[in-house]
């Protein structure tokens, strides 16, 4: 698969978004964004049963991906960090290998200013280039932003789980999107 360099990525600069690489510097932010999204979604109940990740733990997994050569993006607006966007292996085994699971991040106080859509591309085209063929999104079915961020770039429903969620007492639903990269099945993978 094509190696991925850290660094800029290029020129992205619309409405003032930059998309680079992300850095160790940057995980204070990522974590804090990923908080609020997370704490939003979360009765005080469940979240008192959450091992919250730590910073160590996103500077571990942000090295791992980086010596996988795995795509993981911060947004940037004035040298602030307003979204992140990263993808991992969808499983272990080797049949899964050019299979991805990502997820997409953005700052509460930038919703809907076209972070994601700045994003997600990027994050899409670095991971056709690496080499893998499908990517999947697990979102929770009254995500409605994040849906049609999805369906906006190409991503079709791929499966509905039932009840597999937990919050504020009620069972939450999943869907599943997906999408191709590159080629997808239409050929058979080069290396
Ligand atoms: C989903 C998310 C990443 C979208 O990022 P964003 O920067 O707000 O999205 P953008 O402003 O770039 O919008 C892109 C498209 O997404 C959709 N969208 C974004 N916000 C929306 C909203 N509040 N309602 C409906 N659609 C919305 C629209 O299709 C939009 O296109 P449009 O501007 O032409 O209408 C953001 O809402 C987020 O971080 N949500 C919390 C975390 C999350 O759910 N992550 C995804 C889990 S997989």
């Amino acid at each position: 698969m094509a190696l991925i360099e850290n660094g800029d990525i290029g020129n992205h600069q619309s409405f003032g978004v930059k998309i680079r690489f992300s850095k160790d510097e940057d995980v204070d932010s990522m974590l804090s964004i990923y908080m609020q999204h997370i704490r939003r979604g979360l009765d005080h109940d469940s979240a008192s049963h959450i091992d919250f990740p730590q910073i160590d733990d996103l500077k571990r997994r942000r090295k791992n991906m980086q010596k996988h050569r795995l795509p993981h993006l911060v947004a940037e607006i004035s040298k602030t960090i307003v979204g992140y966007a990263y993808a991992v292996p969808f499983r272990k085994r080797p049949a899964y290998r050019y299979v991805l699971k990502h997820s997409i991040y953005v700052h509460q106080d930038y919703l809907h200013m076209g972070v994601g859509r700045q994003l997600m591309p990027e994050l899409i085209n670095l991971c056709a280039a690496a080499g893998y063929r499908q990517i999947i999104g697990y979102i929770d079915s009254t995500n409605h932003a994040s849906i049609s961020l999805h369906e906006a770039f190409g991503f079709h429903q791929a499966g509905y789980l039932k009840g597999i969620g937990y919050k504020y007492g009620n069972w939450t639903d999943s869907i599943i999107m997906q999408r191709s990269l590159g080629m997808g099945d239409k050929s058979s993978p080069s290396n």
